[in-house]
């Protein structure tokens, strides 16, 4: 059992990273769940409402976010969820996630 989850931590990062966040596919469907579980407080199209415009988050923002903050409740989405969902917020502004992207990897450089 203890080694099941070791291997579920380990493999989930690997994973991760053969998503497409460019596939029409995933974008489309993460636009359904966004609309379902997130356009109430973040807004069409994700400019923001009752919650801050999110356009262009990134996966890590995503399931950072999606954990609880101060202000926002957790929201349980299913596996494949959360990468649709920031598939599609990365769509909507592709220069921010890009830059995002650019400055996480950078700090993971940094840290390692
Ligand atoms: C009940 C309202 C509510 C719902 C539903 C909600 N959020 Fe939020 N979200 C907020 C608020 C308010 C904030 C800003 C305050 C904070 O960061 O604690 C926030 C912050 C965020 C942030 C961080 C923004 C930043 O400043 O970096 C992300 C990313 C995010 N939400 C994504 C999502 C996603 C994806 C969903 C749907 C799966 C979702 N949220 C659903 C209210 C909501």
């Amino acid at each position: 059992m203890k080694y099941a989850l070791i291997f579920t931590l380990l493999s989930t990062p690997a994973l991760a990273q053969e998503v497409d966040f460019t596939d029409p596919a995933l974008i489309g469907f993460g636009e359904e769940v966004f609309t379902d579980f997130c356009m109430a407080c973040h807004g069409e199209e994700a400019l923001g409402g009752n919650g801050p415009d999110i356009q262009g988050a990134i996966l890590s923002d995503v399931t950072q976010a999606i954990r609880g903050t101060d202000q926002m409740d957790p929201v349980e989405l299913y596996e494949g969820e959360p990468e649709a969902v920031a598939a599609y917020l990365m769509s909507l502004a592709p220069k921010v996630a890009e830059i995002k992207l650019r400055l996480l990897a950078e700090r993971q450089q940094g840290s390692k």
